[in-house]
C-alpha cells in the first residue's frame, strides 16, 4: 500500500504523491470523483524494482517541461511544484505513440507533436503499481488545441498552469486558473486549448484505463487552431 512515511527519507515520487493527496483532500466534498481518486491512491503498492529505464527527453520536450514547471506560480501549489522539481528526473516521461488513440485518429498536429506524460501510479512505467488506475503528470506545448475527445475512464485534472481553456460537450470555452480541478465523468466529451504557456497538469483515470480514447469531430477545429497559431 502507498506509504507516505517513506516520503521523508528516500522517495521523491512518494513525496509528490503525498503533496497531491494533501492538495486534493479538501476537495473531496465538492468535486465528484476526488474521493475515489484518494481511495485508489491509498491502494497503490510500491514496486521495489522500479527504475527509470528510458533515455533523456529530446531538447524541445525537456524545455517545455522545464518551462511548464517554472510557470507553476500559485501559492497553493508550492508544495506540488517543489516536489515535482525533485521528482522530475526520477520519472519515466513518455509521448503518446498510439497508446491512447488509434493511429488514424484525427487528433491534429498539436497533440501529436507536443504531448508528454509521466505516471506516478499505474500498471506500468510507474514507481507505484495499481492495475486499473493512473495518477500522473500531463503536458502539452503552447498554442495547442487538444481536440474534443472522450473515453470510458472517468478522469480528474488539476490544472497547474496559470490559464487554460476547457470546453465540455461542445459548449462554451471557459478559462480555468492554476489549482482548479476538472472532473470528466465517463464518456463526457472534452477539449483543451493551451495559450502562450505550456499546459502542465496532474491527471488521474480512476478505472477502465485500458479503454481507448476517441476523437469527437467538431467543425470549428481548423478555425480554433488558426486562432492559436495567429496569436503566436
Ligand atoms: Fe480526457
Amino acid at each position: 500500500m502507498y506509504n507516505q512515511r517513506k516520503s521523508t527519507d528516500e522517495c521523491v515520487i512518494a513525496t509528490l504523491i503525498g503533496a497531491i493527496n494533501t492538495y486534493l483532500t479538501p476537495h473531496k466534498k465538492n468535486i465528484s470523483g476526488v474521493g475515489d481518486v484518494l481511495k485508489q491512491i491509498s491502494l497503490a503498492t510500491m514496486k521495489e524494482n522500479f527504475c527509470k529505464n528510458n533515455s533523456a527527453l529530446p531538447a524541445p520536450k525537456a524545455d517545455i517541461l522545464k518551462t511548464a514547471v517554472r510557470n507553476i506560480s500559485a501559492h497553493t501549489l508550492n508544495a506540488i511544484r517543489e516536489c515535482l522539481i525533485l521528482a522530475t528526473d526520477e520519472l519515466i516521461w513518455r509521448q503518446d505513440e498510439d497508446e491512447y488513440y488509434a493511429p488514424e485518429a484525427d487528433l491534429g498536429d498539436g497533440y501529436r507533436a507536443s504531448n508528454l506524460h509521466a505516471l506516478l501510479i499505474g500498471p506500468s512505467n510507474a514507481k507505484y503499481h495499481h492495475p486499473d488506475f493512473t495518477l500522473g503528470i500531463f503536458l502539452l506545448g503552447p498554442f495547442t488545441l487538444y481536440r474534443d475527445h472522450f473515453h470510458l475512464a472517468p478522469e480528474l485534472y488539476v490544472n497547474l498552469t496559470p490559464r487554460i481553456g476547457w470546453r465540455f460537450q461542445g459548449g462554451e470555452w471557459i478559462d480555468y486558473s492554476a489549482g482548479s480541478l476538472i472532473w470528466n465523468d465517463s464518456n463526457v466529451v472534452h477539449a483543451t486549448r493551451v495559450y502562450d504557456k505550456p499546459f502542465i497538469s496532474i491527471f488521474s483515470w480512476t478505472r477502465n484505463i485500458d479503454s481507448p480514447c476517441k476523437v469527437f469531430k467538431r467543425e470549428d477545429w481548423k478555425r480554433l487552431e488558426q486562432e492559436l497559431n495567429d496569436s503566436k
